[in-house]
């Protein structure tokens, strides 16, 4: 089950989410959110991994993505392999090495911090721990109550309590709880806040980083819920990490596989769920326990150190990728454009071999 009909409705998103990101015109408004080129390295101190010199870490090395109003865009990929580091730059938690962020046309990345902040209410950001993203010393109306505050200083005392109430219930919390502190509520209803907050300032964007996985696989499903309907309800649109393929295949229109740092492969989420072109992304998706294992190929979890991963100069998957070739190792492949969105880089695409071996192995 996936969403991408309901979510693409309009015309604007039915534009190419990766044909941008590869310099195809496009006669529409500019995209919500536009990463071009997004590289960040972290410095290790020396004495890590047994290392006499500081080491620098690749975390994003060149990533390109689209975002059109309306999207909800999964992005995907092992422990590791730059999702976290992604979000936060793109928030300005970060500065990245090298590339570019645009939101709604404007170059924001290299903004100061007053500038910036106009697009501070446009974008927020739900955490993977809600207790950590919420004051513990604030009771919850009043942690509801501050960034109205903060962004809308002309709101009247009554407003913002009508604001807040109003939260609560769209959230699915009880106006009571309101005098209520972080540690007195359940996890589910601590992300409820923690939505309820990001929603307070009426933002465009919402990215979602692993919001779900603190949670109870119970309440997982009703917090998942609460996020699809506010998304269609309030017309927003997701950057959403998560490593559980059942909620991207529920939520998302799109989807970026991440491996190392590095994009594989991006597109409409029916597209690399059906037939997905990537041997990673393949291993990935067949690493889920409830499909058949038949398609998988490579291996989807990986072992290498930072120092292998340094040390790597063709593709970032070429060590474990059954369709590698030494081409592989010495040359990077670029993303290319598929058509509908698809952009994948492998250079097996050049030689028909990632096609050939999807249509050996369909996928349900
Ligand atoms: N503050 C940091 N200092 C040094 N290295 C870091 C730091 N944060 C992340 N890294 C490294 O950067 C790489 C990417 O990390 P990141 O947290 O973005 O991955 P992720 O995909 O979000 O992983 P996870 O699924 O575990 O949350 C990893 O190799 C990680 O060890
Ligand atoms: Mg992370």
């Amino acid at each position: 089950m996936n969403r991408s009909a309901d979510a693409r409705a309009t015309p604007a998103s039915a534009a190419d989410s990766s044909l941008a990101a590869l310099g195809e015109p496009a006669d529409i408004a500019p995209p919500l959110l536009e990463v071009r080129a997004l590289s960040h390295r972290y410095r290790l101190p020396r004495g890590v991994f047994g290392r006499r010199r500081p080491m620098d870490i690749q975390a994003l090395n060149a990533v390109s993505l689209t975002l059109w109003r309306g999207d909800a865009l999964c992005v995907v990929g092992e422990s590791g392999s730059g999702k976290s580091t992604l979000a936060r730059l793109i928030m300005g938690l970060l500065t990245s090495e090298a590339g570019e962020v645009h939101y709604a046309g404007t170059r924001i990345d290299h903004l100061e911090a007053r500038q910036r902040q106009r697009y501070r209410r446009r974008m927020q950001m739900i955490f993977q721990d809600p207790y950590a993203s919420l004051n513990p010393r604030l009771r919850i109306a009043q942690a509801l109550e501050e960034p109205i505050h903060v962004h809308f200083p002309e709101a009247s005392r009554q407003q913002v309590r009508e604001r807040v109430e109003a939260l609560m219930s769209d959230v699915g919390l009880d106006r009571g709880w309101g005098e209520r502190y972080p540690h007195e509520l359940s996890g589910g209803q601590r992300q409820r806040v923690a939505i309820a907050r990001a929603l307070s300032v009426s933002p465009e964007l919402i990215v979602a980083d692993e919001p779900l996985s603190a949670l109870d696989l119970s309440v997982q499903a009703q917090v998942l819920n609460l996020l699809v309907d506010t998304q269609l309800a309030r017309r927003l649109t997701y950057l959403f990490i998560s490593h559980d393929l059942a909620v991207v295949e529920y939520l998302a229109t799109h989807v970026a596989v991440l491996y190392r740092g590095t994009l594989c492969e991006v597109g409409p989420a029916a597209q690399i769920f059906g037939a997905p072109r990537h041997p990673y992304t393949r291993a990935l998706l067949a690493a889920r326990p409830r499909f058949d294992e038949a398609g998988a190929q490579g291996t989807a979890a990986s072992t290498d150190t930072p120092a292998d991963i340094a040390a790597t100069v063709g593709c970032v998957y070429s060590h474990h990728c059954p369709l590698a070739t030494p081409r592989c190792a010495r040359e990077p492949p670029r993303l290319q454009a598929l058509g509908d969105g698809h952009a994948v880089a492998c250079h097996a695409l050049d030689a028909g071999a990632v096609q050939r071996d999807a249509q050996a192995h369909p996928r349900p």
